[in-house]
């Protein structure tokens, strides 16, 4: 039962092992000997001692003797440390490799899932769980191993050198070492209570802190920094109180077991001391007693160390295979496609989308012939980038709606679409680098130039030249020194720069004002020749490249023509374009 708890648990990092297994095992090959030589060394100690003060002058060891086996002792120990080393070496390297594998497994892995996978995580709970559930299995497959190899062979090893010196004192002795034993044992299930309590306020204080200081423009505009710094406060105090409590178990744990080793000494002197004078024990097997209980004393407290962590890491491997449950619900195809041409011909077919139940978007159908221009246009709120996601495959349409160049984009590469269809999405992200590195992003075949000739076409060389690395300007966190308007025209640039032959621009002008909105789109009209582009904005005047429009209205497009038939139609489009142009014409006056 306890062992299939344990694979289940351990299933992923079990499977691991393989790629460290032969690190391990020169680890435990170390072990083994250098076990060996720590009882060595406490018997040629003992056999010193014996032979310096022994009675009859016939046992007694000679000058030359004493240096000869003090010569082999300082070997031995040489030998115990240079094999100490290995063990740590290798076993503690096999862990952290183990520790790098399983890290990498984990990014990989949320590399393949899509935004709305993961909507639901919190980054603190990830962090907290990539890096302190992860250090929590490794500790536990890594180091403790060590310490329960060396407790499970030392152990019985002195017990059995113990007896075979003198059972009555070795019965007196089992005192202090089940002692030890209960100590270690009663401590061990509150001790790991404690350690996951705070464990978890950590995790929880670093989500707090986290979001207070990603929102912290927010927090600043609603003045509600008394509010997060009292939940910080609060949260400060349980992660206090975990610890304290820790603190005191383990202050309590360890002074309980130094008085066990106190009286094992007791033990050694009272009653090794009587063996002694009556006879029946030499000094040098006093001297043994002593170390055996030094020897046993650390595996026994690092047992119990390892039943603490046992629990965690058991939490923390569950709690990592929930991350490792989460599917990705956009996969590539088995046999994906990659044609090698591509006009950018792409076509909509009867695409109907709900998010979780609610529909958004109802039978939309429409086609972009390849080289042309698509708007689309529609209230916020009725679908647009809902559309975009579903037509850039970041989310999942319906098999057979979303074509390009004929073929279902959900049977093409990743890696073809990417390079086929380049999407500015609504909501901006740029990364703490340089300017220059967030537009270059698609790939380093993009040089120098290729940056400032975008940057120029999306009307954001100016503001750069003017920032005082120019473009070598590092970016706050998710570019938070830009202004909003400086952000979309960055991520336009870096769409522009990664030269797909399908572009889709996502709203990616709202923050814009309408005099650069006219200079960016003077600019794309000629970058946009012979190739297909959709440019999607609630604004009407932003369309005016486009060959046709598409009007949604509720998730259904309910007009579709060029500029002037829409217009003369006189429906809905007519209607927004009517109320855009007079706010313009006020906003002029
Ligand atoms: N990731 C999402 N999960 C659930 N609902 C969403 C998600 N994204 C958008 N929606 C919902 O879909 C509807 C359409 O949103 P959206 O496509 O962003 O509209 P638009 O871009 O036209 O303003 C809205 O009601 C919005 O609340
Ligand atoms: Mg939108």
């Amino acid at each position: 039962m306890a062992l299939r708890g344990f694979t289940k648990s351990f299933a992923r990092g079990l499977s691991y092992f393989p790629a460290v297994r032969t690190r391990w095992l020169k680890g435990i090959a170390c072990l083994i000997p250098e076990n060996a030589l720590a009882i060595c060394n406490l018997l040629i100690v003992g056999h010193i001692v014996n032979g310096v003060t022994a009675e009859n002058a016939a046992d007694r060891m000679t000058f030359e003797q004493v240096l000869v086996w003090t010569g082999v002792f300082v070997a031995s120990m040489l030998a115990s440390s240079a094999l100490k080393f290995g063990m740590r070496w290798y076993i503690t390297g096999a862990s952290r490799e183990f520790e790098r594998i399983y890290r990498r497994d984990l990014f990989a892995h949320f590399m393949s899932l899509s935004p709305q996978d993961v909507a639901h995580i919190r980054t603190g709970d990830v962090m907290s769980r990539a890096v302190a559930d992860i250090e929590a299995v490794r500790m536990l497959l890594g180091p403790s191993v060590m310490y329960v190899a060396r407790a499970a062979l030392l152990v019985p090893a002195v017990l059995v050198i113990m007896f075979m010196k003198d059972p009555i004192v070795a019965s007196a002795m089992l005192v202090p070492f089940i002692g030890l034993a209960l100590v270690v044992k009663v401590a061990a299930k509150p001790t790991q209570h404690w350690s996951t309590e705070s464990a978890e306020r950590l995790a929880e204080l670093s989500t707090v802190a986290q979001e207070s200081f990603s929102g912290i423009r927010v927090v600043k505009a609603f003045a509600t920094e008394g509010i997060a710094g009292n939940d910080f406060k609060r949260m400060g105090q349980a992660f206090l109180h975990a610890n304290v409590k820790l603190a005191t178990l383990r202050g309590m744990t360890s002074a309980t077991i130094l008085t066990m080793k106190e009286v094992g000494v007791l033990i050694v002197l009272g009653i090794g001391g009587w063996r002694l004078v009556q006879g029946q024990l030499q000094l040098g097997d006093f001297l043994v007693f002593k170390e055996c209980l030094d020897i046993a004393l650390w595996p026994l407290i690092a047992i119990g160390w390892m039943l603490g962590l046992y629990t965690r890491a058991r939490t923390g491997a569950e709690r990592l295979d929930e991350l490792f449950d989460l599917r990705p619900s956009v996969m590539e195809a088995g046999d994906a496609l990659a044609p090698e041409h591509v006009t950018g011909d792409l076509e909509v077919r009867g695409l109907s989308f709900a998010w979780n139940d609610t529909p958004v978007l109802e039978d939309v159908s429409f086609h972009v012939p390849a080289g042309s221009t698509l708007g689309i246009t529609g209230r916020t709120g009725c679908g647009k980038s809902t559309l975009v996601q579903l037509l850039s495959r970041q989310v999942e349409p319906p098999a057979g709606t979303v074509l390009l160049d004929g073929h279902d984009i959900r049977a093409l590469s990743f890696d073809h679409l990417r390079r086929t269809m380049g999407v500015v999405p609504q909501d901006t992200f740029l990364f703490s680098e340089t300017i220059r590195e967030n537009i270059a992003f698609a790939g380093d075949h993009i040089g120098a130039d290729d940056v400032e000739t975008v940057a120029a076409i999306a009307q954001v060389d100016k503001d750069i030249t003017d920032f005082p690395d120019g473009y070598e300007q590092l970016l706050g966190e998710r570019g938070v020194t830009l202004s909003g308007g400086q952000r979309q025209r960055t991520a336009i640039a870096r769409t522009l720069a990664a030269d797909p032959p399908v572009l889709v621009l996502d709203d990616c002008l709202s923050a814009v004002d309408s005099v650069t909105e006219r200079a960016i789109l003077g600019g794309l009209r000629q970058r946009l020749q012979g190739r297909t582009a959709i440019i999607v904005s609630h604004r009407v005047a932003a369309l005016s490249l486009a060959d046709r429009i598409v009007v949604l209205d509720e998730g259904r497009v309910v007009e579709q023509g060029t500029h002037d038939e829409l217009v003369a139609h006189g429906g809905l489009y007519a209607d927004i374009e009517e109320r855009q142009r007079i706010e313009e014409e006020i906003e002029a006056l």
